[in-house]
């Protein structure tokens, strides 16, 4: 049998993320960039672009979802699937808020 267990990890308080930013969380060898939307909802993506591998926390929040800095490719902060006519998709993680702090699931 194969389970799948999932840890909920702190990575810091919701207000240290800026608004229509990201900041990066290190898991091993895996860049994770957390969201924040205007709105305080809050998204994890593989910090990986689908096109090119392009470093999606440095793009621009909006409309949930973020646009590559590279080539601004437009990818859905709750699917990681690239918009339009592009195909592609980044892994996604679970994340929550509780207590105004702002849990991983990893
Ligand atoms: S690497 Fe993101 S659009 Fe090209």
């Amino acid at each position: 049998m194969n389970v799948q267990t999932k840890t909920w990890v702190s990575i810091g308080p919701l207000t240290e993320i800026p608004r229509q930013g990201a900041r990066c969380v290190k898991n091993g060898d895996m860049s994770i960039a957390v969201f924040r939307t205007s709105h305080d909802q809050i998204f994890a993506l593989e910090d990986k672009c689908p096109h090119k591998n392009g470093p999606l926390s440095q793009g621009i929040v909006h409309d949930g979802c973020v646009t590559c800095p590279l080539h601004n490719w437009v990818i859905s902060l709750e699917t990681g699937a690239a918009q339009g006519a592009d195909v592609g998709q980044t892994t996604t993680f679970e994340i929550k808020i509780e207590d105004g702090n702002v849990l991983l699931a990893l």
